[in-house]
């Protein structure tokens, strides 16, 4: 019987589902719950519900989903960027002054967090949402509406580093964090939020190849060999490309450095302040933000684990990952 004080405050009808579904540890010490095969915090439950019992998608909407950790700050500022370039000019652009996590919000973190039909009225049109939900567990009307879905996946190995050492910057007394080792056994056996993350990419993966139009699948990795073409891809699958006289003024290129890493990083809005839910600080969204760290962390024998399973996993999908 789950006895924790977070778990009190919920409403009879979630209460009565975490006891039915399974439990393990997270990362933090408090259980996690996997609900509609994916695990998830108690707290974020009814959240979770509400946005999937009430968001009515509009065929303008643009939703960019992700894996924790996987560049979901990143692509929030591209996306906002690309949109929204001729209401703001580039030297004025809102993501200057404002965190990409505000301008741009998650779905269950943000607006249906204790609120089960928050007012999506005064979001400027075409809406930018966010979520982290996997695509089998998405509100059908995101799934059957003209509204299109942008995904950004991360090699795993660096996803896992990437969220060892966000929840090892912000953790609090309040905060009881497992060992590298425990945490990366959990992993493995797919014990993770929002995991097994071979599901979640997976999931995304096969329905941008069954339905490109309406989906897009964009790499972490690739965004950091090629930002360019990348941008680009983004603007045309947007409805938006960039138009030649754009192009000869560099202007995906000024995009690009707007939202690069180091940009947005040493900007005072990202040093400063919190935007999430959870109170977290914006700095701790941009640590390192490269390719491979996974190799000043992980033993030989973790990270050859890890990428069998992967390689298992992922086997005939046609899906994989740059390291
Ligand atoms: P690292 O911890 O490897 O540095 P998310 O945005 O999904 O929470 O992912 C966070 C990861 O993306 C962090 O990776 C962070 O540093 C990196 N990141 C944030 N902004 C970025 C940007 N503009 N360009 C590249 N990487 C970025």
């Amino acid at each position: 019987m789950e006895t924790s004080a977070a778990i009190g405050e919920l409403s009879n009808e979630i209460q009565q589902l975490l006891l039915n579904l399974p439990r393990e540890k997270g990362w933090d010490g408090n259980p996690i719950y996997q609900y509609q095969r994916f695990w998830t915090q108690s707290n974020l439950v009814s959240a979770i519900i509400s946005f999937q019992r009430h968001f009515q998608a509009e065929d303008g909407d643009i939703i960019l989903t992700s894996f924790p950790k996987s560049g979901t700050t990143w692509l929030k500022a591209l996306a906002f960027t690309v949109v929204n370039r001729t209401r703001f000019p580039l030297q004025n652009s809102p993501l200057l002054t404002t965190p990409p996590h505000q301008l741009v919000p998650f779905l269950e973190v943000d607006l249906y967090w204790k609120n089960e039909s928050p007012n999506l009225e005064d979001i400027p049109k075409p809406r930018i949402l966010a979520t982290h939900l996997p695509y089998a567990s998405l509100p059908n009307s995101i799934l059957n509406s003209g509204c299109r879905i942008v995904y950004v996946a991360r090699n795993p190995l660096d996803q896992f580093i990437s969220l060892w050492k966000f929840l090892s910057s912000v953790q609090d007394q309040n905060m009881n964090l497992v060992s590298i080792e425990e945490a990366f056994e959990k992993i493995c056996s797919g014990v993770q939020l929002c995991g097994p993350i071979w599901e979640h990419v997976l999931g995304y993966w096969k329905a941008s190849q069954e339905n490109p139009e309406k989906v897009l699948f964009l790499k972490y990795e690739d965004m950091q060999e090629n930002i360019i073409s990348n941008i680009k891809n983004l603007a045309n699958f947007l409805g938006c490309a960039f138009s030649e006289v754009e192009e000869t003024q560099g202007v995906v290129k000024e995009i690009s450095k707007i939202c690069s890493f180091d940009n947005l990083k040493n900007l005072e809005v990202n040093k400063n302040g919190k935007s999430t839910r959870f109170g977290i600080g914006n700095e701790a969204f941009f640590r390192k933000g490269s390719v491979g760290d996974w190799s000043n962390f992980l033993t030989s024998s973790m990270s050859d684990r890890l990428e069998k399973i992967l390689e298992e996993k992922l086997c005939g999908s046609g899906l994989s990952f740059k390291k």
